[in-house]
This record gives structure tokens, sequence and C-alpha cells, in this order.
């Protein structure tokens, strides 16, 4: 790790714990969709995209909204969309996110980043670049497209080859498991092998379908499994992000309950469960400028250019208290909102260990 960069992320951490001594609140990390554009069509994507009518934010539009949430306590940016290195500006929101010495992450679907890395040198100010990858070739390929496996694997080496910190994520989907794939498990295996660390997230039923989404109970049933099988990967060494305390609670959640959200006023935390930060100390912004909490609330909110970033962040706060929802099974959201109550210092020690294994993973 590099001087700048202890430097850099030991301001971050400072501003981080005084963040939270204030009383106001404020999104500390969002992730920003920069384009509704996409080169795929994933089955399992939440991302409704041809659903989002409204006009992308322009370049300026963008670049102010970081302004504004930098000025206002934002430490993290994440960029996603749609498929963020289609957006041709990509370079300099890169840019801006560096020069205010934010953490910026991009999410991708790996297939353009050896042609991208050619190109846009920003890429090489990335803290980290999170590349979805979904099971083994033949289960990637039916949920993402022909062919899609190869390029993302070959997208993988380039930031290998070039010293970009790189994590893969993989998300289950409704058929994950079908024929005997485990995803997961060709997950872990791919991370041993490149010494790359990991996660998996369960399928979140998309909000415009049924919230039950009865398509995906199978793969959401079969994450208790998912999680008892990284702990066992996790004790013999794999890189696995998720602290071991969370992907315990991943266990156990099917113990109290077999739903996917649990609101207030029905329904009781698991204990040791703490209430969901979303929305609250973390965010989304659509492409088009929509600010919402989390993905089972995506694209609902107001509009970060047409009634300000700090209103729809109001509003955003407002809409959680009236939902009363407590907590959803998704384990990422978990250990941010653990982390953000500083409810475990366990939690700070995996997320430190997850930086210094982002930025020390081994070439080939
Ligand atoms: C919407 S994508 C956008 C970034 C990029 N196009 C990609 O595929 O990585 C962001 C992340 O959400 C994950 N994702 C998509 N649909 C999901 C769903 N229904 N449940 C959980 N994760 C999902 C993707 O696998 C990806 O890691
Ligand atoms: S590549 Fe990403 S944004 Fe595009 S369809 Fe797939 S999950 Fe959705």
């Amino acid at each position: 790790m590099t001087l700048k960069r202890v430097v850099q992320y030991s301001r971050i951490g400072t501003k981080l714990m005084m963040s939270r001594t204030k009383k106001e609140t404020w999104p500390i990390s969002v992730s920003f969709h920069v384009t509704k554009k996409c080169n795929l069509k994933c089955k399992h994507c939440y991302a409704v995209l041809d659903t989002i009518k409204e006009p992308e934010l322009t370049i300026e539009q963008i670049l102010s909204v970081i302004d504004e949430l930098y000025n206002h306590g934002t430490l993290s940016i994440r960029l996603l969309g749609g498929e963020p290195l289609v957006r041709k500006e990509l370079p300099e929101i890169i840019k801006k996110v560096k020069s205010k010495g934010m953490f910026c992450e991009l999410v991708t679907n790996g297939t353009l980043l050896r042609k991208r890395i050619g190109q846009w040198p920003e890429l090489k100010k990335l803290d980290s670049v999170c590349v979805s990858l979904d099971g083994d070739k033949i289960l990637h390929d039916s949920i993402r497209g022909k062919g899609t496996f190869n390029r993302t694997i070959d997208g993988m080496y380039a930031l290998i080859e070039t010293g970009i910190p790189v994590r893969l994520h993989g998300a289950l989907a409704a058929d994950s498991f079908a024929d005997n794939h485990e995803p997961h498990k060709s997950l872990a295996q791919l991370s041993a092998k490149y010494r790359i660390p990991f996660n998996i997230a369960t399928y979140c039923p998309n909000p415009f379908k049924n919230s039950d989404d009865n398509a995906n109970r199978e793969s959401f049933k079969m994450s208790s499994q998912v999680y008892r099988d990284l702990l066992e990967l996790k004790k013999k060494g794999v890189m696995i992000t998720t602290t071991k305390h969370i992907l315990e609670k991943g266990v156990d959640w099917f113990n109290y309950t077999d739903k996917y959200i649990l609101y207030g006023h029905t329904d009781n935390l698991p204990p040791g469960h703490k209430l969901c930060q979303a929305g609250i100390t973390n965010c989304f912004i659509n492409s088009d400028g929509g600010m919402y909490s989390c993905i089972p609330r995506w694209a609902k909110g107001l509009n970060v250019i047409h009634d300000g970033v700090k209103e729809s962040y109001e509003y955003m706060i407002k809409m959680r208290k009236i939902d009363n929802c407590l907590l959803c099974y998704n384990l990422a959201q978990w250990e941010y909102s653990s982390f953000f109550n500083f409810a475990d210092p366990r939690l700070l020690f995996n997320m430190s260990k997850n930086i210094f294994r982002l930025l020390h993973h081994k070439r080939h």
C-alpha cells in the first residue's frame, strides 16, 4: 500500500468517526447509477433499465451532485448503472470523486474492462473495482448472455495486470442452483486461484414485480446453505469479505422468519440485529437523479436535480419512517449498518482486513 493511500484512508476513517458524533445524519456512502445504458441484459437485474423514461443526468449535473454530496460529508462513492463503462464521461466522474479524496469503487460486468483500461488511464485511480461474476461459465452465461464469462474473466486479468484493486461479487438468480450449480463454490475456486476477495449476495426481489417474487423463493431459501458453506470455506482461509459473525446471522435468519423484508408494525428483528441504515447513512442515486435507499426501493424517491440533494435526502428518511421497514435479507447492508452503528469491533477489523487484501492482491 502506498503512503498516499494510507494517508487517504486514515483521513476517511477519522472523518467517519467524527461524522458519527454529529447529531444530523447524511449518506456517508452513495451508490451512483451513472448511466441507464447497458451492453448486457441479465436475467436477474434489479435495475429494470427499460422502465427508466427520464433522461440520464448530464455530466455537469453529475459533477455538481458529487460536489454537493462531498460538501455535506459523503466519504465514499460507488459508480454503477446500467454498465458504467459505457458512459463516455466516466473518466471525468472518477477524476472528480478522487479530487475530493473520497473512496471510489466501480461496479462492472467486466466485459469492457480490457478495452477501457487501454483508453482511460483514470481507471487506475480507482480504489476498488467490483467485478460481477455469478458462477461458473455455464451458469454465468445463462444469466448474463453467451460469451460473457470469458470476457469478464479477461477483464479481471486486465485489472490484475494493471495493479487495479479488484474484488468479485456474485449475485444469486432464480435458477442459480439448477443442474447442480453451486455458484458460491465456483467463486471460491476462482478467488483461491487468483487470490482475489469475493462475496455472495442473495437475489433481491425486483421491486417492479411482486415483492414476494415467487420464482426466486428457491434461490432465497438456498441462501442459508450458501452462507453455511461460506463459513466453512472462510475457516479454511478462502478470502470471503463478509464477516464471520454476519455470515452466521445469514444462516440463522430462517430460524426466525422466511420473509425477505421485515416491517416494524408486524415483525420482530431476529436477536442481535441492528436497524438497517439504508436511506440514512447510505443510499443510491439513479441515472435520472432519483434518490432511493436500497434495492427493494429501487427508483422510488425525489430527484436530486429537480428537488435538490438535501430535500431528496430528507424525503428518503421520512419514507423510511413511514414504511417502518426494519431489515431485509441483504448481508452487505447488514455489515454496513452494523459497522455504522459501531455495533461490533470485529467489523472494523474485518473492514481493515478487506481494504488491505484489496490493495495487496498478488499479480499473475
Ligand atoms: C445493477 S448492477 C450495475 C453494475 C454492472 N452493470 C454489473 O452488472 O455489475 C450492480 C450489481 O447488482 C447486482 N444485481 C443485479 N440484480 C440483482 C438482484 N436482483 N439482486 C441482487 N443483486 C443484483 C449485479 O450482479 C451487480 O453486481
Ligand atoms: S450488466 Fe449489470 S446493469 Fe446490465 S443488465 Fe446485467 S446486472 Fe443489470
